[in-house]
Formats: C-alpha cells, structure tokens, sequence
C-alpha cells in the first residue's frame, strides 16, 4: 500500500546518542532546499495522545515494565502518529522524515529485550495499517560513544544496562543485514557533515 502514496517515507533510526534528531533536522532543511516538501515527526510523539503515550514510556518513576507492555504502547503511540500525520502528509506528496520507528521497537524489545521479531513486525504493519518506511537508515555507533555524546538525566530506556544496549545496536546491524533493499547503515562515529552526506545520497535513491 505504501506505493500508491505519492510522498515518500524515511525513517533515521539507531541506538542512543547516535545523532538521529540532529540528521533529521539536517534531512528536512535539505529536502525543502532541492524543493521538496518535507516535514518531520518524532516516534514516539508528535500528537497529543501519541506524546502522551512517550511520558509513560520514558518515565523513570514507574517501576519496570514488561517488554510485551512496552511494544503496545509504542504501537499505539505509532497508530496515532500515522492514522494524524504520517498518512495524510504522505498522501498529498510530502516526505515525512521519522525520528525512530517499528524498527525501534524490533531492536529494543525484540532483540535485546527478547521478543520475537517477526510478531513485533507484524503488529507494526496492523498499527500503521500496512505502512512501512521507504527507506530506513541506521546511523551505527559504539554504544559508549553514543552515550558519550548524552547530556542530562537518562530517561526510562536510556537507563537500561550496557548489555541490553549493545543487543540493540545489534539487533539494528542485524535487521539491516536481512533487508538491504530497505536498509542503509551509515556510520555515525563521524562528524555530523559526513553523516549528513552518506544520508542524503541514500535517500536521494528513493525520492
Ligand atoms: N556526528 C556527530 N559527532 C559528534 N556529536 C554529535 C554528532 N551528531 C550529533 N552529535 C551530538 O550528540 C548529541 C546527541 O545527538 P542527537 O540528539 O542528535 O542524537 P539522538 O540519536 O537523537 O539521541 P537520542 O537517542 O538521545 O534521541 C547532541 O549533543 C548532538 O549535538
Ligand atoms: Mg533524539
């Protein structure tokens, strides 16, 4: 169904600190500057339900929370998302930049927080209504150089232990590896600059 929309889909993903919300920022001002009507949102959040739904996911004061727990409350934070912005932006021929996405939720809860992937897929196309990205990119980092470049208290996620963030930064490696053809890696060790290049050559493919 994603091909009979005629915007186009790019997801930035990748493990803590990796630079996400600075490229997607960077994606967006590069778009609008080719003469492309872009816009970004951020997953989860950027509705009032979809953002209410990220404070309880990013609370530190709730006691821990079953990962089967987490992934619906992200897929119902996504479904809000797409059904109000995604959807309607992409219909009238818009790229919509996403700040993280389903992909998020297969390397957290899934690998490194042990759920199967293949079912954390599927309920991601049921909450998107058979949405999917057309484009991912995975800006991989060393997870001690991501956290490095962290300011501030940790939220919820970003407080898990160094293990489980290691299986996340994998689980990113791993889905790529399964599906090239709607994957790219970049490395994001590298100043922003060159990042920002290797991302707008990617997506440059897909436009
Ligand atoms: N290529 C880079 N090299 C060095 N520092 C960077 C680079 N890209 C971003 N930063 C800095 O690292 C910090 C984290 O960047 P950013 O918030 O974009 O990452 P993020 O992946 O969105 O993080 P989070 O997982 O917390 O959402 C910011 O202070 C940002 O300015
Ligand atoms: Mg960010």
């Amino acid at each position: 169904m994603t091909d009979t929309l005629l915007g186009r889909f790019i997801v930035l993903d990748g493990p803590e600190g990796a630079g996400k919300t600075t490229q997607v920022d960077r994606l967006v001002r590069r778009l609008r500057k080719a003469g492309r009507q872009a816009t970004s949102v951020r997953d989860p959040g950027s509705t009032p339900v979809s953002e209410r739904i990220r404070e309880i996911l990013l609370d530190t004061g709730l006691p821990d929370m079953d990962a089967r727990t987490e992934v619906f409350l992200y897929m119902a934070s996504r479904a809000e998302m797409v059904a109000r912005i995604v959807r309607p932006a992409l219909e009238v021929g818009l790229v919509v930049v996403s700040d993280r996405f389903v992909s998020s939720t297969v390397a957290y809860q899934g690998y490194a927080g042990g759920l199967d992937p293949g079912p954390i897929w599927d309920l991601g196309r049921t909450a998107c209504g058979g949405l999917s990205p057309h484009l991912t990119v995975i800006l991989d980092l060393p997870v001690e150089a991501g956290f490095g470049r962290l300011r501030g208290e940790r939220d919820r996620i970003e407080s898990k232990d160094p293990a489980y963030h290691e299986k996340v930064r994998q689980g990113f490696l791993a889905m790529a590896a399964e599906r090239p053809e709607a994957f790219v890696v970049v490395d994001a060790a590298r100043p922003a600059d060159a990042v920002a290049e290797d991302i707008w050559e990617a997506v440059q493919r897909v436009l």
